[in-house]
């Protein structure tokens, strides 16, 4: 039997019933981010690596560790192959590429010239590490029994590529030159995360000449190689919105933060979900971080080598990361470092005073969290965090912030902006408690009893669905048991039943599946009868 084929680690299939409370959740997502403003954005899942390596950070664990991504187009060694072979094939006879000279060592090229076999290496770089690899390789073929020990030497690589060596360092080994200029390939990444593509797009369409402030959000995929565990996956759902423009338009006000917070949090509780915490905090801006990162630094200095091994790589990468290390002996460390919030110039400090009065009037609750650094390097000023612990260790229902500086850094003009990114599988696991309720079953099923019925079925079945009645249809073939049965199966409220009297009568009998009622009704009735009321 052939082996079964199964799902890639850490995706999921999303099945009915399941897949209800997504659909009921985006529904009302749509809905109530309209009564705000926003449009909908859809961006590539496929973006330039470059993209996420300048927003979100290399250093960060989402770039350096977790991305998806390929480079496109020939290789330098297939690029070389080609460039060698359009300049040197006619020189040598019975060519082999990737030939194995030893257990341990294959060579790019062995071919023959005047009864001599070549060995050549393929390389874009020619120094001394790449002469010694070949003399080493030349050693093996000599030394193995049963092989020519009298072999040639060769070196092929880009003109450009041969620096540095002086020629008696090559003695006996020829250096072939190819005419070929090796393109830095495009490396390609499925994004891990959607701010990065609608910033993209703004300076991409030139979005700031639209008039005011630029209002999207966004339903979709991303991907990121994560250890899967309980809320954790590779590919995930996000359901994110971005407020971003140019300062003339608003777009830094701590009005926009709180509007977006206050959506959050009506959001949450339109959903029924309880029990959640808005954590918060200014990470400042390009103004007054560095003075901050300075006092970090100097304060880790003389502790660092007691903490974990991430943070001391940290404290050299980016130290901020230090403060998100959720490693049981470093916390009591981590908490007498110098805070942030101590460091906010004038402007960031009344920036986030601004944005808590404005959600204490509205009754958002909040918690000040000064640790709450988020794990990626674009955010200025406000960040925040919706947690839930119904979640476990992975606690974030979403995650968001201010991204001021975001469009300079991918070469757009200044548009500050905000947004948030809401894990949909989290929020979805939150809500299946009350799947079953959401979930809709069948409204009738009809029965069809005996041969030539199946028409008659479809065709009642085609006149229900017009009404928005959700139907089943059964096959005639199925004997009067057997259909209930599967009706009751499909959990359908009632049961049609369609046979050749029931026909010609144009008297139907609807059973209701709940109390086992069973009346006689004609067709016109049925849309009425079956209809979930309310
Ligand atoms: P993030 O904190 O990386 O932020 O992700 C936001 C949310 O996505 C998390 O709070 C979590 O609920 C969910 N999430 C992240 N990784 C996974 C995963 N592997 N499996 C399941 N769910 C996951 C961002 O992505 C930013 N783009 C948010 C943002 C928008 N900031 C400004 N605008």
């Amino acid at each position: 039997m052939p082996n079964l084929i199964k799902i890639v680690r850490g995706a999921r299939d999303l099945l009915p019933p399941e897949i209800e409370t997504w659909n009921f959740v985006e529904a009302l997502v749509r809905d109530l981010f309209r009564a705000y403003n926003f449009q909908e954005i859809r961006t590539p899942i496929l973006e330039d690596l470059q993209l996420f390596q300048r927003s979100i950070g290399q250093e960060t664990d989402i770039v350096s560790k977790e991305m998806f991504a390929w480079h496109e187009g020939p290789s330098v060694e297939q690029e070389l192959e080609r460039a060698w072979i359009k300049q040197y094939r006619d020189r040598y006879t019975d060519i082999n590429f990737q030939v194995r000279v030893s257990d341990k060592a294959s060579v790019d090229i062995l071919a023959k010239a005047g009864g001599v076999f070549h060995i050549i290496e393929l390389t874009n770089r020619v120094n001394r590490d790449a002469v010694q690899r070949l003399r080493h390789c030349g050693k093996l073929w000599a030394s193995t029994p049963g092989k020519d020990p009298n072999v040639k030497l060769a070196l092929a690589a880009p003109a450009s590529a041969v620096v540095g060596l002086a020629d008696a360092e090559l003695e006996e080994i020829e250096l072939q030159r190819l005419s070929v200029e090796l393109e830095d390939p495009q490396w390609l990444a499925l994004r891990p995360e959607n701010t990065a593509g609608v910033v993209r797009a703004y300076i991409e369409h030139a979005l700031w000449e639209r008039p005011g402030l630029q209002r999207f959000y966004y339903i979709g995929p991303q991907f990121r190689r994560e250890r899967p565990q309980k809320g954790r996956y590779r590919q995930f759902y996000q359901i994110g919105a971005e407020v971003i423009g140019p300062p003339s338009a608003g777009s830094e006000s701590p009005a926009v933060d709180a509007e977006i917070l206050e959506m959050l949090a009506a959001l949450l509780d339109r959903l029924g979900i309880k029990g959640w915490t808005l954590e918060l905090n200014s990470v400042g801006c390009a103004n007054d971080r560095p003075k901050y990162l300075e006092t970090l630094r100097a304060a880790l200095e003389s502790v660092v080598h007691t903490m974990c091994a991430d943070c001391q790589r940290r404290v050299q990468t980016n130290p901020l990361r230090v403060l998100d290390c959720k490693v049981l002996q470093d916390q009591p460390i981590i908490e007498k470092l110098p805070r942030q919030s101590d460091y906010l110039d004038e402007n960031c400090r009344a920036h986030f005073a601004e944005v808590q009065k404005i959600l204490t009037a509205l009754g958002v609750p909040f918690v000040l969290n000064h640790r709450l650094v988020r794990g990626l390097d674009y955010y200025t000023r406000t960040a925040f965090e919706f947690t839930h612990g119904a979640l476990g260790a992975q606690n974030a229902i979403l995650g968001g912030g201010r991204y001021d500086g975001l469009s300079e850094a991918l070469g757009g003009p200044p548009a500050p902006g905000i947004g948030f990114s809401i894990g949909e599988d989290r929020l979805v696991m939150i809500l299946q408690e009350s799947a079953a309720a959401l979930a809709k079953p069948p409204d009738v099923y009809i029965a069809s009893l005996g041969a030539g019925m199946n028409v008659h079925a479809a065709l009642l079945a085609r006149e229900l669905r017009s009404q928005a009645v959700i139907v089943t249809v059964g096959d005639e073939t199925f004997k009067l048991k057997k259909s209930l049965e599967t009706a009751s199966k499909t959990g359908a409220r009632f049961a049609l039943i369609v046979g050749e009297n029931e026909v010609s009568s144009g008297r139907f009998a609807l059973k209701n599946l709940g109390t086992g009622e069973q009346v006689s009704v004609v067709r016109t009735q049925i849309a009425g009868l079956v209809k979930p009321r309310g």
